[in-house]
């Protein structure tokens, strides 16, 4: 038998789709954040081109703060490179026992426990909790990730999809189950996609009214948003009225890693039932020490987190007046509006090949079809500089792909928008 053919075969139509996924060859600069190295083609020795990034999901660029890289490398000076196995065969390391707490502490629940990545803290979790409740009901919003999707699949208990973010249909679905059925809510507090927020209040006190217990993915919100950056929930005031937390390392916090902030006898049972915990080897060490020091970093950085916003917001604003389509949300992702698969992926390799900035297209299956895009992520480090080279190379790219352009954006608004950027730029080197 050809067995190759159904593999190729495979690949071929996501070809024909349009939707076959090509990865750009990327060294980050840890010192010059967020800019790479690219390998252009399969000659190593050719020079590599230097580019901007421009989609980052270390949010905050604490994969190259100096602590954090310190912490790994004294961490894995001392213990070595791996875990040396499963917790249950090679015991917690100290730096994983430390993380959980600095997490619970995060989070302001009793426990924490940490998994190897986001996606399988949500594989493990939801379908663990849900298999432990008698005949469990799980109501999952309709634009959950993956992961959240692959852990009610494997729970096998009966699931039912509310709208998006509709508290309404949820309600509906609540009151339609039979009364005291055990019942869990799954939703995320930040739609990583759209950068659209929950109305995690209301869907909390409808969990109240019903009897249901709640679990949050704040994977695309921690070290963001609240005081202490441990997400939407707690900016909200209602972190303590959330059962399951669930998060990841490898976002804000810059390194890698997953995980659940909840009760002692919730987070015992996962650590206890779950196959995706139990039998898969652990965080090495040197991650979580760079995990731990990032979360304490990231605690009391309130000031990276008001930057963050503040650069968010000079390139929307910066967008809107160059006529580029932005979806408004009030996040910090920005998403840039294309609809089309080709002409999403024809943008994304004129940045990178003219102007050297890097945005990886998002097509279908990530976003429905028709609402293709490129999916921007500003940091701290996304100076005003970039943001003024973003905006020019962009405008460009519209124009030479004939895409559409915001009705209402007049030329003259970039026009303006660039003499303020140069004339800021003026006084600021003349002081
Ligand atoms: C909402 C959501 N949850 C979980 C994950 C998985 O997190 P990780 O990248 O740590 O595996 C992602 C990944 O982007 C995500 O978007």
């Amino acid at each position: 038998m050809d067995y190759s053919s159904f593999f190729t075969r495979a690949t071929d139509q996501l070809r024909a789709e349009r939707r076959y996924r090509v990865f750009a060859e990327l060294e980050r600069d840890a010192e010059r954040f967020p800019r790479a190295l690219r390998r252009r083609g399969e000659d190593a020795n050719a020079e590599k081109q230097p580019v901007v990034v421009w989609c980052p999901n270390d949010y905050l660029g604490m994969g190259r703060h100096p602590e954090v890289i310190a912490a790994m490398q004294e961490a894995a000076a001392r213990y070595g490179a791996g875990a040396g196995g499963t917790r249950n065969i090679s015991g917690n390391s100290s730096a994983l026992v430390a993380l959980e707490g600095e997490l619970a502490d995060l989070h302001a629940k009793p426990a924490a426990l940490v998994f190897t990545s986001g996606w399988i803290s949500n594989l493990a979790a939801i379908s663990t909790i849900a298999s432990l409740l008698p005949d469990c009901l799980i109501l999952s919003d309709a634009s959950n990730h993956n992961s959240m999707i692959e852990g009610v699949k494997r729970s096998h208990c009966e699931k039912q999809i509310f709208r998006h973010n509709d508290v309404a249909h949820l309600e509906t679905l609540l009151r339609a189950r039979r009364p005291g059925r055990p019942t869990l809510i799954v939703f995320e507090s930040l739609y990583s996609m759209d950068g659209d927020i929950a109305p995690i209040e209301a869907i909390v006190a409808l969990a109240e009214k019903y009897g249901a217990l709640t679990y949050l993915d704040e994977v695309h919100a921690v070290g963001l948003y609240g005081p202490r950056g441990a997400g939407v929930a707690e900016r909200d005031g209602v972190m303590a009225r959330i059962d399951i937390i669930e998060g990841t390392l490898a976002k804000g916090f810059g390194t890698l890693g997953g995980y659940v902030a909840a009760s002692a006898a919730i987070v015992d049972a996962i650590r206890s039932c779950a196959p995706a915990f139990i039998f898969t080897t652990a965080l090495p060490p040197a991650v979580a020490a760079a995990a731990l020091a990032s979360v304490r970093l990231v605690k009391g950085a309130g000031a990276a987190r008001a930057s963050h916003q503040r650069q968010v917001t000079k390139v929307k604003h910066a967008l809107a007046q160059a006529g580029i389509p932005v979806l408004a949300n009030v996040s910090h992702i920005v998403p840039v509006m294309i609809g089309d698969a080709e002409l999403c992926k024809a943008a994304s390799d004129r940045l990178l090949e003219r102007h050297g900035i890097y945005i990886q297209p998002i097509n279908y299956p990530t976003v429905a079809r028709g609402t293709e895009r490129l999916r921007i992520t500003p940091t701290p480090f996304h100076d005003d500089d970039l943001i003024a080279e973003l905006v020019i190379a962009l405008r460009e790219t519209w124009e030479a792909l004939d895409l559409h352009l915001t009705p209402g954006a007049l030329a003259s608004d970039l026009a303006t928008y660039l003499a303020s950027h140069a004339a800021k730029r003026r006084v600021a080197s003349a002081t």
